[in-house]
């Protein structure tokens, strides 16, 4: 599995990210974070210059067909991760650990997170939670497994949470949300996930770490943004959120070629035979001349 950047191109690194922090504001180039599933999609990405490819368990809703991310397997990632490590070369690749791997005990969440590393090939993991994740994330870093954190809304807590709901919106919960960001910034995640939160919150957060933060419904003042493939070309089912904005619209499109390919078989147009294999020349005369005997 080769996973050398494209000549030219330098390969995203975690010290990278980091530190990028330490670039005084002004000069400050945001980072670049999308999903990814499969290895078409890691090479278009790759090629594009996105500086973190996540394979996000958000594949359980955009590709596996789930009305949440819960059902995600371990199983279920290491394929799509796989496939998305043969795609990537420049861009720092992060998998997302999924509901369960890291839920019953840190051996086995470290024994999981080092299959993503060792099976998969992931550079680092994400995990979802603040000051509930210190031990784990200390744990991991120990283990020299680099950890992105992710808090604000979690997916993952879809239920505790009560739904898909902006986070940190009154005062008690905006200051959860600074305690969890200052736990996984000291635990030593190297970079945190925001997701729905108040943009002046965010930018708060922003300002007082030291790790960069990855927004997504969290406003222009993060670090850098991220966001699911599928929103951004316009192949998700169904409504999106509002931050999602989408730069394509490929569901029309795949829908219209189908379409057209459907049209064209019906009525005889498609294959073409220029699109079509043909005989040798001699092969094809001695053939025609043997029937007309
Ligand atoms: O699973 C995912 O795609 C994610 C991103 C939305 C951050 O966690």
């Amino acid at each position: 599995m080769s996973v050398a950047p494209a000549v030219g191109a330098e390969k995203v690194t975690v010290p990278g990210i980091l530190a990028r922090k330490s670039i005084p504001e002004n000069s400050r180039r945001r980072i670049t974070c999308l999903t990814a599933y499969d290895f078409p999609t890691a090479r278009l990405l790759d090629d594009a210059g996105v500086d973190i490819t996540l394979v996000g368990d958000s594949l359980g809703m955009v590709v596996l067909g789930y009305d949440n991310t819960l059902a995600v397997t371990t199983d279920e990632m290491l394929h799509h991760l796989r496939a998305v490590r043969r795609g990537t070369r420049r861009a720092l690749l992060v998998a997302d650990m999924p509901f369960g791997s890291y839920h019953v005990s840190l051996n086995e969440s470290v024994r999981d997170a080092i299959r993503f590393i060792k099976e998969g090939g992931a550079e680092a993991v994400k995990i979802e939670g603040g000051e509930r994740r210190m031990d784990l994330i200390l744990r991991l870093v120990e283990a020299e497994i680099p950890v992105m954190a992710h808090i604000g809304l979690t997916p993952q807590s879809i239920h505790a949470l009560g739904g898909f709901r902006v986070q940190g919106r009154t005062e008690s919960a905006a200051a959860k949300l600074l305690r969890d960001a200052r736990a996984v910034e000291h635990a030593g995640a190297f970079s945190v996930v925001l997701e729905s939160v108040p943009r002046e919150l965010a930018a708060e957060v922003t300002r007082e770490l030291q790790i960069p933060t990855i927004g997504i419904g969290a406003g222009p003042d993060c670090d850098g943004q991220v966001l699911v493939f599928h929103d951004l070309v316009g192949l998700t089912q169904g409504a999106s959120p509002k931050f999602a904005r989408r730069y394509a619209d490929l569901s029309s499109e795949i829908s219209r070629a189908a379409s057209e390919f459907c049209e064209d078989v019906r009525n005889g147009r498609f294959p073409s035979d220029a699109e079509s294999y043909h005989l040798p020349s001699e092969l094809r005369e001695r053939r025609a001349a043997t029937k007309h005997a």
